[in-house]
């Protein structure tokens, strides 16, 4: 067994600098950047260099830190109305994952109240951000592998690990939980195009654990449920409704479907910073639309027949009547609906 992954931080505050793991190297180049400005931290997040839900949040809420120290060292008087256009820069960085948005608003709501330096007050309370998705990841890893009655084979997709997060995962959470008492045996991984998550990053964090991985296409996954060799399939998710409909990386929904076609329980493992009790259902989540350029190429490469366009959604959004578990590190809600979320969020 190589090393453990369970421990890798794709968001690391060093040095008084903000480190990010640069997931668009991985599996190839283990590569840490270094950040000093808030500008190239949004873009670190456009472009990819962190991703999924919780480490977009997390890495925020440090770019924050950094802004606050150059807005309070041009201006001590007028840094806090300075910051905004900083924030606004953050807020525009992806449109999907709502734990961006919220940790900015946790910040704002810090940031307000301090008098001084206010370089001390921000890192702490983004260490605190980081530290209590780093707990609710177990939590949520006990807490959704105690739903598995008998051990089986899963399916995931994308990347809702130790990568996408500050550290253990959300849905590879549940894995490496499950693995470690008996009840998950196996992981089937969605390679996940166009950015092939699933291949470049859950593949690498499962073989590193020495849990095994099987990648599919993701044209596979009926097959696979015909074949009846899963019992579940376990997500993450960008951001779930006051209803319990749930937006994921795009192909999260068709899997869903199938799933339920084939009497294959489906679970979302996310913390509560990724519950958005302000959207009333899934119709209101807007869906990030990439460049055609991730379909049309791999790796650089030009794959499709030059003159075709493509089309790009990121995300998509699973109803909550094809959800059999939300699992949250506040408890889990079996066939989610919107007094069951109240319940749980209030
Ligand atoms: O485009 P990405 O890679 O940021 O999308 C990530 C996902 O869709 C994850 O499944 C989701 O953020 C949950 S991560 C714990």
């Amino acid at each position: 067994m190589q090393e453990s992954t369970a421990a890798v931080r794709a968001v690391v505050w060093t040095n008084e600098e903000l480190q990010l793991l640069d997931q668009r190297a991985l599996p190839q180049l283990v590569n840490y950047l270094s950040y000093r400005e808030v500008d190239a931290v949004a873009t670190a997040i456009r472009e990819m260099v962190v991703r999924g839900a919780p480490a977009i949040g997390i890495a925020a809420a440090y770019g924050i830190v950094l802004a606050a120290r150059a807005r309070y060292a041009q201006s001590p008087e007028d840094w806090k109305s300075a910051i905004e256009a900083d924030l606004r820069t953050l807020a525009e960085a992806r449109p999907t994952a709502v734990n961006l948005f919220w940790a900015i608003e946790r910040l704002r709501g810090v940031l307000a109240g301090i008098e001084g330096d206010p370089e001390p007050v921000l890192l702490a309370e983004a260490r605190r951000i980081h530290e209590q998705d780093i707990a609710a990841n177990h939590r949520m890893g006990e807490l959704g592998a105690a739903l598995i009655e008998r051990p089986c084979a899963i399916l995931t997709h994308c990347n809702a690990g130790a990568l996408a997060t500050g550290g253990y995962g959300t849905a590879l959470g549940v894995v490496r939980a499950g693995f470690a008492s008996g009840r998950i045996t196996e992981v089937y991984a969605d390679e996940t195009r166009p950015w092939l998550q699933g291949a470049r990053l859950t593949a690498w964090e499962m073989v590193q654990e020495g849990i095994p991985v099987t990648l599919q296409a993701e044209g596979a996954a009926a097959h696979l449920m015909k074949q009846g060799r899963i019992e579940w399939v376990i997500v993450g998710s960008d951001r779930i409704a006051a209803n319990g409909d749930v937006a994921n990386k795009i192909g999260t929904y068709g899997l869903a479907v199938l799933a339920h076609h084939h009497g294959v329980k489906f679970m979302v493992v996310a913390p509560s910073s990724t519950v958005d009790m302000t959207i009333a259902s899934g119709d209101d989540i807007p869906i990030e639309q990439r460049s055609p350029d991730e379909v049309l190429t791999l790796a650089g490469q030009r794959i499709a027949a030059e003159g075709a366009g493509a089309w790009n959604p990121a995300f998509d959004v699973t109803p909550a009547a094809l959800v059999d578990a939300i699992v949250t590190e506040r408890g889990v809600v079996l066939k989610p609906d919107p007094n069951k979320m109240r319940d749980m969020m209030s």
